[in-house]
């Protein structure tokens, strides 16, 4: 069975009940104001395009950040129904949950058209994927809807559960669509050379991503806190850098792989003796015993942007330093720099190396930059997820 997208389907006059992912980062300060809307702007499009083919009202649902399931107003998507609002320029009406009685009293009046519920995530049955509450979520619509690629990877009421009530009742948002795209040209058939980055902390969150990676790749870049474990690996010295011996002990299997020379890694670092310390160039691969390695080295940068000049495809997952420190960025802007100036198809997923992207202003130079970190991830590591899988075979 093919997966439905909302473009093939018709919806006119139906009652749709949509999850996405509105789970926006808010000002620590606050609480209150969103400071990178990105996954409610990509998640526009959806729902004008489910206005214009005539629907009749929409429930949107979402969870925002990990409330554990109990009710707490740091966790409210008042911002989310706010912006909403503000973008499409109609009115939105945020539920006091998602199971008060209030809810069917809205449903009936049959005034509004676009209906947001509260935070999924204050129903601890949301992630416990409860039959039940996957029914009450079911019966506020019709048709369902799932543009949610950031929480495709969970299986949770309204991303998965819901389902077994919408068999043949619901499709894909075009955001959901866009990801699908994209993640698949990279997993399914990538336009050689393909060349991964791959940064961040840990290696054993990455093991399985690189193990898939390895055989399609000619080259697996690797660079931030993942590179230190390898180079412990290879005998060099790591000084006081972020290093796990589980990581060093992944890292080893893997360099003893029979893909071992398309691993590439770090020559020369930016170290520093603290977090918050100042850079020190350091131009060997090995880094002195009281300092930690921050950044990539220049020599490194180079060597990178190099054997990345041919490639056709270039996956993109994970920083390649502290660039949140700006004595740290140049190896993670460089790199997102060479990406934005390259003839091919450029992905980048996780977000931290999308933060990276968007902080350098070069995230509309990118072939495709994901709403989903985990998901994307996951994407990558098995060519799909539970929540679509769900609306491609049901459950
Ligand atoms: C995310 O930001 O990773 C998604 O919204 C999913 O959230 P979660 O990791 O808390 O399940
Ligand atoms: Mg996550």
């Amino acid at each position: 069975m093919a997966l439905k997208y909302i473009d093939q389907v018709d919806l006119k006059g139906k009652n749709v009940v949509a999850r996405f992912d509105f789970n926006v980062p808010l000002d620590k300060k606050d609480n209150k104001t969103i400071t990178d809307s990105t996954r409610i702007d990509e998640a526009l499009g959806t729902i004008q395009a489910m206005l214009d083919a005539g629907v009749n009202r929409i429930v949107m649902m979402s969870h925002l950040g990990r409330p554990d399931g109990k009710t707490n107003p740091k966790y409210s998507l008042e911002p989310v129904a706010t912006a909403l609002a503000q973008k499409l320029g109609q009115e939105v009406v945020l539920t006091e949950s998602c199971l008060d009685a209030g809810i069917k009293t809205l449903l009936n009046l049959k005034q509004h058209k676009l209906i947001l519920l509260q935070n999924l995530r204050f129903h601890a049955e949301e992630e416990a994927n409860d039959a039940n509450f996957a029914k009450i979520l079911a019966s506020y619509g019709d048709f369902y809807v799932n543009d949610a690629f950031g929480t495709a990877h969970r299986k949770h009421a309204s991303t998965y559960g819901i389902v077994a009530h919408h068999k043949h009742t619901c499709a894909g948002g075009l955001l959901l669509k866009r990801e699908v795209e994209a993640l698949s040209k990279v997993v399914d058939s990538p336009a050689k050379p393909f060349v991964a980055i791959v940064g961040g902390a840990k290696v054993a969150d990455k093991i399985k991503i690189l193990e898939r990676l390895l055989p399609d790749v000619s080259s697996l870049l690797i660079g931030g806190a993942m590179a230190y474990p390898f180079l412990k690996a290879q005998g060099h010295s790591v000084g006081k850098s972020l290093c796990s011996e589980d990581d060093v002990a992944l890292a080893k299997k893997l360099l003893q792989s029979n893909s071992k020379s398309k691993i590439i890694l770090p020559r020369d670092h930016v170290v520093s003796s603290s977090l918050e310390g100042n850079p020190e160039p350091v131009g060997s691969v090995e880094i002195p015993a009281d300092k930690m390695a921050l950044d990539i080295g220049e020599s490194t940068l180079a060597h990178y942007s190099s054997i990345l000049k041919g490639a056709k495809t270039v996956l993109w997952n994970g920083p390649m330093g502290l660039f949140e420190n700006k004595s740290f960025a140049k190896g993670t802007f460089g790199i997102a720099e060479v990406l934005a100036k390259l003839d091919a198809f450029t992905l980048v997923g996780g977000g931290d190396s999308v933060s990276a992207v968007n902080k350098a202003g070069l995230g509309d130079k990118m072939s495709h930059v994901s709403t989903g970190g985990g998901a994307s991830l996951e994407f990558i590591e098995n060519g799909s997820l539970p929540g679509i899988q769900a609306l491609k075979f049901g459950i």
